[in-house]
């Protein structure tokens, strides 16, 4: 027994509040339930603890022996020296696993100052609320990152004595989620009695609610309150606690804020604002954070200009502005920042401007201008901050070369200077010699990059860099870089838009095969591989990208980790092989434009659940399109268009409900009007044209078929009957005119992991007379086109609900009777088509108000009457109108007896169009020929039109 021992040294006052403590009450037992309590209550494991300094501090207590029985000398356990009280605890990590009841007896040592639990795993434990009222003596209280779970008890506002409290980072390992909570009592309750707090840490304890007041009377504070989601507005008056030295409260999105005039006295140390919603100025102010080592305002909401006197904060060693709306110069004041290491001004919204504020700043290891507006030069002087890990300048505007000074920069690891305009030669080897780098993207400027040719038996491997991310697109590259040989630990690997001849070699086969998940070689001119194995090598490859290449021979298949994989515009050859189907995992796979043949593997329908984007076209495969598409089909894109595909759609498609577009066009498929895709709910293109389908296309069978469809295109098949009007009616998304937005196209996107697909849908679109490719389509269109089909009757009226079509084309059906008037509803209409039917009757008046119209065209009809002259009918060329016998007017030569065909006006035409185009905010170009102005929507465009048509107008 130590001679501090006593009748009275650890459970002197004790409250005996349960039966468990009783046989345990008196000295010896005291050491045993101590050591029970935590030797049997939990396990020691591993996993519990995170600090890589941890040990089971437990382990070592021992009960025999007379050293070892006086717990006062135990890891972890302090006493008073006079009285022998245990006055602190302290087993943090310590390996400890397990449950600890809500009534536990160990909190009952009351005489405890410290309590530290810290960075154990206690599953899940609600904090033991009962006790914590004889703890009253207690100053520091840590249960931290310990997975604790449930409301914080209200007996902690009763340590009034309290100056730490920390019970942060009780986060769910796995989940992520947030075990902690405020709630009953809340924020306010919890700490209004704990007024000798200093440190407060609650980050990631859910909190949910505003910051209270009430803490700017705490004088002495420090407050980690990151990610807790706090509201409402901030108290201004925390900031000028005279004592606060440290304020975290990032994370919570919704906190709001504005900074204060900072006083002289404010001992402000650390103030980390990153991702809340604080916005206002940086006051000038700033200046007297004299103390101010860490400045975080990451992602808020910040505007205004940099104040100038930011220069005076000269401890400043962290520094991070990064996505806020500063605007105005970076001040030059920054130059005297020279403590600084931790440097981000990315992402705002400045003037151009150049680096010269860096020169002094030798102390940067971090260093981050990107889409800054940044001109100039990169300065030599750059060299000089030799502390550099990473730096990122890139989407900006500097131009010239990459200084050699560069190669001074030996710790570098990530530079990236991409998206700028550098220029001239760079000898990469300059960077090979840089033996941190790890992530280099030169990409997208104006750079050639030099590699030589690996020399045999040079520097061993370790001597140069070895890179993870190697970003050379668009550098003139124009051999396969040799270097490439000895890289092993490649991870992203971009060669696009380069000029590299050849074949990609044997060894590249042997590279990073472990390693590399990105690799992208398109727009080259690659004939191929080397050597070409069944599988290509690289395990773990999740991005194969070699399309517009002039690769031959038959497709490489990647590993079947592969995501996405375009092989597309080369001229590969053969068939696909059935192992493309073990690529279990792919999500976009586009083959398109290559010299494919044969039949496609049944497998293609179904080989991976996750297929979202499926490219064949232009290639001449053909057969039947498998018949296997799956229940929950993530296709999103199907376009097998210009192969030779036959016989029947497959029924299964209509399982593919995520089915956006869906492009057939010439294949030699036979089949009825495939009614069966009107379920799909997100289909907004589907175009058949050029195949064999045939038949009466009848009626829908409920009144939401096709709900989404904007563009519709079954022309040159053998449709016979009427036209669809019943179809016509279910549209509904082509009913609508579209406020165009700018910019906004029809795709379909993914995202998985870090990569994120997306694809623009590309199409041809017959309109204004022409086959035109579009490789962007703007979500607004709307197109019809029914022509070169069989179709006879009328034209139906209800085409006129399609208020949202900008091309209508019937031509070359055996139409009968009447234009509809309610034709002159569809007010968007560009390009109107109805030639080559056999309509009759007049041109309605009520088609000039088709005031967009640029293409117009009634020939070879059965017309009569007079031609509308206002807006734009009367100013088309006599193509649009010959071949009716019985039209007469301008542009025919045929007069129309006493009938004066009235001039169109320009002023009115204009009132009428300048309001549309106002109100959904565009840029109107207003080609005048006369007053045949035109404007269009295509491809989000204005399309200029340049046709002779228009000058003839102009100069009659
Ligand atoms: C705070 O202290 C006051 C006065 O000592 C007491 O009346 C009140 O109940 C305490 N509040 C809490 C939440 O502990
Ligand atoms: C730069 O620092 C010096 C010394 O700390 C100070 O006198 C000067 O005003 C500062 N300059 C700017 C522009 O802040
Ligand atoms: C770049 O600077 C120019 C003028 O200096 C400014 O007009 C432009 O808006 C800035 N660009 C950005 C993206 O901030
Ligand atoms: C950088 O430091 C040098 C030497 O201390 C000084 O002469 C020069 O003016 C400083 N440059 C800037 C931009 O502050």
């Amino acid at each position: 027994m130590g001679t501090k021992s006593s009748g009275s040294r650890v459970f002197d006052t004790l409250p005996i509040t349960g039966d468990y403590l009783i046989p345990y009450y008196g000295i010896v037992n005291v050491f045993v339930y101590v050591h029970e309590f935590f030797k049997e209550s939990f396990t020691i494991e591993k996993s519990a603890s995170r600090d890589p300094f941890a040990y089971p501090k437990t382990a070592f207590w021992r009960l025999e022996g007379e050293k070892s029985t006086d717990c006062c000398f135990w890891d972890g356990v302090e006493c008073e020296e006079e009285t022998g009280h245990v006055i602190s605890l302290d087993l943090s990590s310590s390996f400890l696993y397990g449950h600890v009841d809500s009534n536990n007896s160990l909190f009952n040592l009351v005489q405890l100052r410290r309590l530290n639990l810290a960075d154990n795993h206690f599953n899940y434990s609600h904090i033991p609320s009962d006790n914590f009222k004889h703890l009253s003596r207690l100053t520091y209280l840590n249960l931290s990152k310990s997975h604790f779970s449930g409301q914080i008890p209200w007996e902690i506002s009763t340590l009034s004595e309290l100056s730490v409290l920390d019970l942060s980072f009780n986060v769910d390992m796995i989940s992520g989620e947030k075990l902690l909570q405020i709630k009953e009592p809340n924020f306010e309750s919890l700490i209004q009695n704990l007024t000798s707090l200093e440190q407060l840490s609650l980050s990631y304890v859910n909190i949910l609610s505003p910051v209270p007041d009430l803490l700017a009377n705490f004088s002495s504070l420090t407050s980690l309150l990151r990610e807790c989601g706090l509201i409402g507005e901030f108290p201004v008056g925390i900031f000028e606690l005279p004592n606060l030295q440290t304020l975290s409260v990032r994370f919570n999105q919704e906190l709001k804020g504005k900074l204060p005039v900072f006083k002289q006295s404010s001992s402000l140390n650390v103030l980390k604002l990153a991702s809340t919603s604080f916005s206002g100025d940086l006051p000038s102010s700033i200046e007297n954070l004299q103390s101010l080592n860490e400045l975080d305002i990451n992602a808020c909401n910040f505007s205004g200009v940099i104040p100038f006197s930011i220069g005076k904060l000269n401890q400043l060693t962290f520094l991070d502005l990064f996505g806020n709306r500063f605007r105005g110069q970076v001040p030059s004041s920054l130059s005297n920042l020279t403590q600084i290491t931790y440097l981000s001004l990315s992402s705002n919204d400045f003037s151009t401007g150049n680096l010269s504020w860096v020169e002094n700043l030798t102390k940067l290891t971090y260093l981050s201008v990107r889409e800054s507006n940044l001109t100039g030069l990169l300065p030599s002087f750059l060299g000089n901050l030799t502390q550099l890990t990473e730096l990122k300048l890139q989407t900006n505007q500097l131009t010239g070369p990459i200084p050699g000074s560069f190669a001074r920069l030996t710790n570098l690891e990530v530079p990236w200077l991409h998206e700028n305009f550098f220029s001239g030669e760079v000898n990469f080897d300059m960077f090979l010699g840089l033996k941190n780098l790890s992530a280099l993207s030169l990409s997208d400027n104006r750079l050639s990059v030099i590699t030589k040719p690996n020399v045999n038996g040079t520097l061993p491997n370790g001597t140069i860099a070895q890179f993870k991310l190697l970003g050379l697109d668009s550098c003139n590259l124009i051999n396969f870089p040799d270097f490439l040989r000895r890289q092993e630990r490649l991870d992203w690997l971009y060669l696009g838009q380069n000029q590299i001849h050849g074949l990609i070699p044997k060894w590249m086969l042997n590279t990073s095969t472990e390693t590399l998940t990105q690799f992208v070689i398109s727009q080259n001119f690659l004939k191929g591989f080397e050597q070409l194995p069944l599988v290509l090598p690289w395990t773990n490859l999740e991005q194969l990208t070699i399309s517009s290449n002039k690769m031959e021979g038959p497709l490489p298949i990647p590993s079947p980790s592969t995501i996405y994989f375009d092989a597309s515009s080369n001229y590969l050859t053969g068939e696909v092989q059935s192992s493309i189907c073990n690529l279990r995992s792919l999500q976009g796979l586009d083959l398109s434009s290559n010299r494919l043949s044969g039949e496609l593997p049944q497998c293609l329908g179904n080989f991976s659940n996750s297929l979202s984007f499926l490219r064949l076209s232009g290639n001449s495969l053909n057969g039947s399109i498998p018949q296997t598409f799956l229940n929950r089909s993530q296709l999103m894109v199907v376009d097998l268009s210009d192969n030779k595909f036959q016989g029947q759609l497959p029924r299964s498609l209509a399982n593919c409900t995520m089915l956006k577009y869906l492009v057939l066009e010439n294949n030699q498929l036979t089949d009825v009007f495939p009614y069966w895709l009107g379920a799909l709910p997100e289909l907004q293109i589907l175009v058949l044209r050029s195949n064999g389908f045939h038949g009466v296309i009848g009626e829908p069978h409920s009144n939401s078929e096709f709900p989404k469809l904007r563009i519709i295109d079954i022309s040159y098949n053998s449709f016979a009957g009427k036209l669809p009007y019943e179809y016509i009616k279910s549209w509904k998304a082509m009913e609508f005119r579209s406020i165009v937005e700018e910019s906004k196209y029809l795709n379909a996107n993914k995202s998985i992991g870090g990569m994120s697909l997306n694809y623009n849908f590309k199409l041809t679109i017959t309109t204004k007379g022409v086959d035109r490719y579009y490789e962007k389509i703007q979500d607004v269109l709307a197109v019809v086109d029914l022509s070169s089909n069989k179709f006879e009757g009328e034209v139906p009226t209800v085409l006129g609900n399609l208020k949202g079509l900008h091309s209508l084309d019937l031509s070359k059906n055996k139409l009968t009777g009447g234009i509809p008037t309610s034709l002159g509803n569809l007010k968007e209409l560009e390009s109107l088509d109805l030639s080559q039917n056999k309509l009759s009757g007049g041109i309605p008046q009520e088609l000039t108000r088709l005031t967009f119209l640029q293409y117009f065209n009634v020939s070879h009809n059965c017309l009569t009457g007079p031609i509308p002259q206002e807006n734009q009918l009367g100013r088309f060329e006599s193509t649009s109108y010959e071949g009716n016998l019985g039209l007469c007017g301008i542009p025919l030569q045929n007069k129309c007896g006493n009938f004066e065909a009235s001039e169109p006006s320009l002023s009115s035409a204009l009132e009428e169009e300048s309001g549309p185009f106002f109100q959904f905010g565009w840029k109107v170009v207003v080609i005048g020929y006369g007053c045949g102005f035109v404007v269009g929507l295509f491809i989000g465009q204005i399309v200029i039109a340049k046709d002779a048509r228009w000058k003839l107008i102009s100069t009659k």
